[in-house]
């Protein structure tokens, strides 16, 4: 099966309670992990890479290597998604290299421009059949390039969200509602009430970024209130690095990429099964068949 929109998956997600996860992925071995861990629990999947990793790679070959991935498990819808994106141009190269799923955030500029910029992405996304998803508010944290403060993060505002939608047609939306890219220095400080006040207006799904270290209960209190999509990057990273790190501890002298990278991927896989029963997806990949 070829990769799928995204849309589909996050609109069955947000009306069936449960969600779907999203992960970051830099290297062959990270698709192949998160894909296996998707096979294997019968799960939806969205693969994300960031600008950074486009660029670094080339939205081409990530592109070819998921549309792989995604004929070789026709069981299993998998979606790919380009995370936070400023720059149009790169957006439709994404879309001409096989994206199903595109992110434009311009939520540092103002709401109309964040209006204007969004509805020109669904303009050109929508007629190929490729999802959207757009930030409102400022997600904390850091994610590749996109730094932003703690005194600079801002909640979304329900008016806004619904004005947005409304505005711009977009069909999935990533609110900020108190969560944060990279590792928590405690409990994140999410605000459910405004979760459920978005959700009451908006009946796109919603989208949850910053998932790693949410506890349990709280990225099951997200999904129950409308979050559809979860965002995990950092605690992949780590996963996936500390194997690698291990094998060196152990041989300093390793020189066949091979023997650190089977580690990593088994890691990795892990951790993204543990997220995806967090998330509720296992077995929800035969609602598409
Ligand atoms: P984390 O790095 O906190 O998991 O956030 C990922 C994310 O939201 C990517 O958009």
């Amino acid at each position: 099966m070829p990769l799928v929109s995204s849309t589909p998956m996050l609109q069955a997600a947000r009306a069936g309670g449960y969600c779907i996860g999203a992960f970051n992925v830099h290297t062959l071995e990270m698709l192949q992990a998160v894909v296996e861990a998707a096979v294997e629990t019968e799960s939806p999947l969205i693969i994300q890479s960031t600008v950074g990793t486009v660029k670094h790679l080339g939205p081409e070959y990530i592109a070819a290597a998921a549309t792989v991935a995604s004929n070789l498990n026709p069981r299993i819808p998998i979606a790919l998604h380009l995370d936070h994106c400023t720059e149009f141009d790169l957006i439709v190269r994404c879309i001409r290299a096989g994206y199903t799923s595109v992110m434009i955030d311009a939520s540092h500029s103002p709401f109309d421009d964040n209006v204007a910029q969004t509805k020109r992405v669904v303009e050109v996304a929508k007629p190929a059949g490729v999802n959207v998803e757009a930030e409102l508010g400022k997600v904390g944290g850091v994610e590749d390039d996109i730094v932003v403060a703690d005194n600079e993060a801002l909640m979304a505002d329900p008016d806004e969200c619904a004005a947005f939608v409304e505005l711009t047609g977009v069909p999935t939306l990533a609110p900020a509602i108190g969560t944060a890219h990279g590792i928590y220095k405690g409990e994140p400080k999410i605000d459910f009430d405004r979760i459920g006040r978005i959700a009451s207006k908006v009946d796109v799904p919603l989208v949850l970024h910053g998932g790693s270290g949410i506890p349990e209960e709280q990225v099951r209190r997200c999904v129950a209130l409308g979050m559809a999509k979860m965002n995990v990057a950092t605690e992949l990273r780590i996963v996936f690095s500390d194997a690698i790190k291990a094998v060196f501890a152990q041989n300093p002298d390793e020189n066949d990429p091979r023997k650190y990278m089977v580690p990593a991927k088994k890691a990795l896989k892990e951790a993204a099964i543990e997220k995806m029963r967090l998330c509720g997806s296992f077995g929800k990949a035969n609602d598409f068949r």
